[in-house]
């Protein structure tokens, strides 16, 4: 089974407390959701293996360790996870970026995709779905599935900012293989399949659209 990770470092949950805030607007939220998402970041990649080489300092050789090449793809649910790509990227330069499109209907809240674009290896690829908010997880797990049987992924990560129990609930149910990396599973979903107290639309929010 997948292990659900709330990374209650200090600095992600200072971060968290100015996204929630309704007075952030937006370039400082577009800024604190890419410091965030390094923060996350770190975090979600600290088992990827390394292997010990041999670097010559000015002073003698060192045995260190680097990444053991194991190639990594970055997927952003558009178009909120685009808000977590450039800071992730900076700090795993090597990674390729796949792109799914998907909105949730107004009506049934449920996934309707408009576009996907993928490197063209990803199925070798160690695979980081990112998306700030996991509401009913119907986004999420949806992402997950079309790379799993359309692509053929079977190193799956995904990484929300913000989770609801419910969509926490729906991925690991839907996908048990999965670890997800949250910062806050909050109280619930509101009426709308808002997460509370969230930080409420996370795409509007980064892109100013409201
Ligand atoms: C939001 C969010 C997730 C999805 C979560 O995107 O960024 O992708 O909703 O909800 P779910 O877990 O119930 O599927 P939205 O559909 O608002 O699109 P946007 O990113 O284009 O704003
Ligand atoms: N999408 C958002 O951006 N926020 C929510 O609370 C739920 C879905």
């Amino acid at each position: 089974m997948g292990t659900l990770h709330i990374l209650d470092h200090p600095l992600i949950q200072h971060k968290l407390s100015i996204l929630r805030d309704k007075n952030t607007g937006v370039k400082e939220f577009r800024e604190v959701v890419g410091e965030i998402s390094a923060l996350m970041c770190y975090e979600a990649t600290r088992n990827l293996p390394t292997v010990e080489v041999e670097v010559e300092t000015p002073v003698a050789v060192a045995k260190t360790r680097v990444l053991s090449g194991k190639k990594l793809a970055i997927v952003p649910i558009l178009r909120a996870g685009l808000g977590m790509v450039d800071a992730m990227i900076d700090l795993i330069p090597s990674a390729k970026v796949g792109h799914i499109g998907l909105y949730r209907d107004p009506e049934t809240h449920e996934p309707v995709e408009y576009y996907c674009k993928m490197p063209p290896d990803i199925s070798e690829r160690q695979v980081f779905v990112v998306d700030p908010m996991l509401a009913t997880g119907g986004s999420a797990t949806a992402a997950i599935r079309l790379l799993k049987e359309k692509y053929g992924c079977r190193n799956i990560t995904l990484m929300d900012i913000i989770a609801a129990p419910e969509g926490v609930q729906t991925v690991r149910r839907d996908h048990p293989d999965v670890d997800i990396f949250v910062a806050s599973v909050d109280e619930r979903l509101d009426e709308n399949a808002y997460i509370t107290p969230g930080l409420g639309d996370a795409g509007d929010r980064i892109f100013g659209t409201k």
